[in-house]
């Protein structure tokens, strides 16, 4: 009989656990106590999970802990824990480890540890698997097993739901690879692939979102240059597109806790091995240099306008990575933000997706309590930086009302009828 422990109730492992829970045995284990509070209260503030769904994995069994007292009878543990990056763009392993060495205390005789997280080839096997042998004393692929399974949903996307997509597996024997094969399968509607190790599982994963990087870093330059030429990107992009096998892609920042930070795990990894990943690295500076372009961009245009810089009041309406979601994790607007106050401007950010309480503990950009456009406050220019379905309602009216004289608007995200400027 199966129990899974899902290590890490985030963005990524309270969908799976969910999911698990319908058919499973299933404990979620998360070092964060208000959040294992919130849920077990049916509260799941990523909104990956409805009130209702929270609720419907505690009526199937499924507890929220934070105790590893909770873990202990558990035969599968399942790892969704964070893999972030440090000041200096270099892969930050402590929460897998720190999570294997939890394991590592209540693991048996053939269990078997899954890790999800995103990771460069070799992680599993060479920084987790040496942490699960240390604290258990068992031997790997004699007393206990592992897999790999990466995960590729998509925050805020309800068609593309955790059992909807197509899920790579693997494991550290051929009989292994099989069972958590299977696992998957009994669960996943859209079926698995097994992959033939786990290095490749989980190469595929980070080259996923290395690629999809590198293919937006090549519409961002393009943009840079066309922005030059006065040529509008989003035509030229319409106009190729008409090509069968081009890649339709759209200019604009790329954050978040994926696409922005999984390559630096390959190019750890690869310049750790004598090779240096000159288009990747390039890749990710060319996204990086976003959010100053379009501040720059704002401030020439307001010059352009007529407009005062020092003092002057600028709007940005949108400040989460992605449209109606409310993950600011790695956002790349606080990238114009930043530059902006370095002309001595004002930036009053507008968000209604972000959670304001969970904001002032973790976020050090101040947000607008107040809806900007049920204020009296004007703007001298306006930046349309997230899609929120909030701003895409609205009109040039709505502009127009809360512009200081000729309204700027800066589109990123190609959704204002008329912008100024869009990128
Ligand atoms: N968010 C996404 O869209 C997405 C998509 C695909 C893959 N991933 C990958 O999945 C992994 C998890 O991402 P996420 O977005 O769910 O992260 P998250 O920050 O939303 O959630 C991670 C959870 O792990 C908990 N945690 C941290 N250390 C722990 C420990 N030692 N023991 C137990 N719990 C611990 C945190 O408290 C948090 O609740 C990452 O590797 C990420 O790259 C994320």
């Amino acid at each position: 009989m199966k129990k899974i422990c899902i290590i890490g109730l985030g963005y990524v492992g309270l969908p799976l656990a969910h999911a698990f829970s319908k058919k499973y045995q299933v404990v979620g284990f998360d070092i964060n106590k208000p959040r294992i509070d919130e849920l077990s209260s049916g509260f799941d503030r990523t909104l990956e999970l409805t009130a209702e769904e929270v609720n419907e994995s505690i009526k199937n069994g499924m507890i929220y802990t934070t105790s590893s007292d909770d873990i202990k009878d558990c035969n599968i543990y399942i790892v969704t824990v964070p893999t972030p990056i440090d000041s200096s763009n270099r892969p930050d392993l402590t929460p897998l480890i720190k999570s294997s060495q939890t394991i590592g205390k209540v693991l048996k005789k053939d269990d078997i540890v899954i890790y999800e997280s995103t990771v460069y080839p070799g992680v599993t096997e060479e920084v987790c698997v040496p942490e699960l042998e240390k604290v258990s004393g068992m031997i790997f692929n004699k007393d206990f097993f592992c897999g790999y399974s990466p995960e590729r949903i998509n925050p805020g996307d309800k068609e593309h739901t955790v059992t909807k997509i197509l899920k790579i597996t693997s494991g550290s024997t051929a009989e292994i690879a099989i069972v958590v094969d299977d696992l998957y399968k009994s669960i996943i509607i859209a079926g698995t692939y097994k992959a033939s190790s786990i290095k490749v599982a989980e190469a595929a994963k980070v080259i996923e979102n290395t690629q999809r990087d590198v293919n937006i870093a090549l519409i961002n330059e393009l943009a840079l240059i066309f922005d030059t030429m006065n040529i509008d990107t989003n035509d030229v992009i319409e106009a190729a597109a008409t090509k069968w096998n081009f890649i339709k892609l759209k200019p604009g920042l790329v954050g978040g806790h994926c696409i922005g930070v999984d390559p630096y795990y390959l190019t750890f990894k690869a310049e750790e091995l004598g090779y240096k990943p000159n288009l990747i690295l390039g890749a990710r500076q060319i996204n990086n240099g976003m959010g100053k372009y379009i501040a720059e961009k704002t401030i020439k245009l307001m010059i352009k306008n007529n407009k005062k810089i020092k003092d002057s009041n600028i709007l940005v309406l949108g400040v989460t990575f992605k449209e109606d979601c409310p993950d600011l994790r790695n956002t790349k607007v606080t990238d114009i933000v930043d530059e902006l106050n370095e002309y001595g401007v004002n930036v009053d950010i507008y968000d209604p997706w972000v959670d304001l309480t969970e904001e002032r503990t973790h976020f050090t950009h101040k947000l607008m309590e107040t809806n900007p456009f049920e204020g009296n406050k004007k703007y001298d220019s306006i930046i349309v930086a997230v899609a929120h379905h909030q701003f895409i309602k609205l009109t040039q009216e709505d502009y127009r009302n809360i512009s200081e004289g000729n309204e700027t608007i800066i589109d990123i995200k190609g959704i204002v009828k008329n912008p100024s400027w869009r990128l």
